[in-house]
């Protein structure tokens, strides 16, 4: 088969590779029909993931076709539609017990960062009947597709972490894919203004399309003072961060009203500052945490409704021999007006 293999920072190829097989009882193999690239993928490229070892197939982010199945597998069989989410469980473990299965001891985020991903024509899926979704009839791989990883992210450490209540005021900062999620599913909530906050001039157009009441170009305006405008000077209820730099998580802190809540997304890999001196008495909450991919059956019935529709969220579609076309794209998300990048059997 053929796969995108990660050859060490700045190198990739989309090359032969041998097949998946089955290793332990609890894996299937799945024909990958449709599958993404993630920001996370490029910083395995640029070198910041140092332990995923040289030789790995990228990508954790597909919907597929179930082509063989372990003998300890009991829910799935050869034929089966199924979303892999980004998120491996056990489904025995102390932290999958607690439904916290980005903890899970022997799952977790391994897909294409410690095991093979699905950036291929195959993919080996361990602890698949507590790991896999069925697709439900009607859905085309591209409604389902972004469940793997964007939505719920921005559903989990965004929307619920951020507990929006109705009437609340909301601002996104950054409206990447991730953000342009939370936006969009913000709206679930009723929240009486959303901000979307971001650099880029076309995201915000983006933005503005999915639910965004206001937009604010970061560095054209300041966004302290139009949502101080806004709130009539008390700030936001719920600010949530999805850039992951320092700048932007400070910005939140001077965003939030009293009494509100900052909910990180963003992954940061630089120090913080916190001003406690600013905060202490100002009754906010901060959380953080990874998305755990739990809520992808409740987001499935709301696509399945047509309560959330999140193909807008993909800007460009390739066929997986253009898989080095769709990476150059995805990487130069401005100079493209590019946000999610579908790649096709
Ligand atoms: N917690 C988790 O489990 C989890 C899971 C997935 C992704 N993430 C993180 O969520 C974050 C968002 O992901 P994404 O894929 O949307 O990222 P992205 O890089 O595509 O989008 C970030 C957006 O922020 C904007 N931005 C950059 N600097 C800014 C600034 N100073 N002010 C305002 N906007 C600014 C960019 O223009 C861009 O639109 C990333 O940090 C990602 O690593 C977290
Ligand atoms: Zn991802
Ligand atoms: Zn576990």
């Amino acid at each position: 088969m053929k796969a995108v293999v990660y050859h060490g920072p700045g190198k990739k190829s989309w090359e032969q590779v041998p097949d998946p097989t089955i290793e332990q009882e609890t894996d299937v193999i799945v024909r990958v029909t449709t599958t993404t690239i993630c920001g996370t993928d490029l910083h395995i490229l640029k070198g910041d993931v140092p332990e995923t070892p040289e030789g790995t197939i990228l990508g954790h982010e597909a919907v597929g076709v179930i082509e063989e199945v372990g003998p300890g597998v009991r829910n799935f069989r050869k034929g089966d539609r199924v979303l892999i989410p980004a998120i491996t469980a056990c489904g025995q473990c102390d932290a999958c017990r607690q439904g916290m299965y980005s903890h899970c001891v022997r799952g977790g985020w391994i897909l294409g960062h410690t095991i093979h991903g699905v950036q291929a024509q195959y993919a080996r899926i361990p602890f698949a009947d507590t790991s896999l979704h069925k697709v439900p009839e009607g859905l085309k791989d591209e409604d389902v597709l972004f469940l793997t990883d964007i939505l719920p992210t921005a559903y989990e450490c965004g929307v619920l972490s951020g507990q929006i209540q109705p009437g609340d005021t909301v601002a996104v900062v950054g409206v990447g894919p991730v953000g342009l999620a939370a936006v969009m599913l913000s709206r679930l909530y009723s929240p009486s203004v959303i901000v979307a906050i971001d650099l880029d001039p076309r995201r915000l157009e983006r933005a503005r399309r999915l639910g965004a009441d206001v937009t604010v170009q970061a560095g054209q305006e300041d966004p302290v003072e139009v949502v101080q405008k806004l709130t009539g000077g008390r700030g936001v209820d719920v600010a949530i961060e999805a850039v992951g730099i320092p700048a932007t998580f400070e910005l939140c802190t001077d965003l939030v009203a009293p009494g509100g809540r900052i909910a990180n997304v963003g992954v940061h890999g630089k120090p913080v500052t916190l001003r406690l001196e600013k905060l202490w008495a100002r009754n906010i909450r901060i959380t953080t945490r990874l998305v755990d991919t739990t809520t992808v059956d409740r987001l499935l019935k709301l696509i399945a409704a047509g309560k959330v529709d999140p193909t807008p969220l993909a800007s460009h579609t390739f066929k997986m021999d253009e898989f080095m076309q769709a990476y150059e794209v995805f990487s130069q998300a401005a100079a493209h007006d590019a946000v999610k990048v579908v790649v096709k059997q």
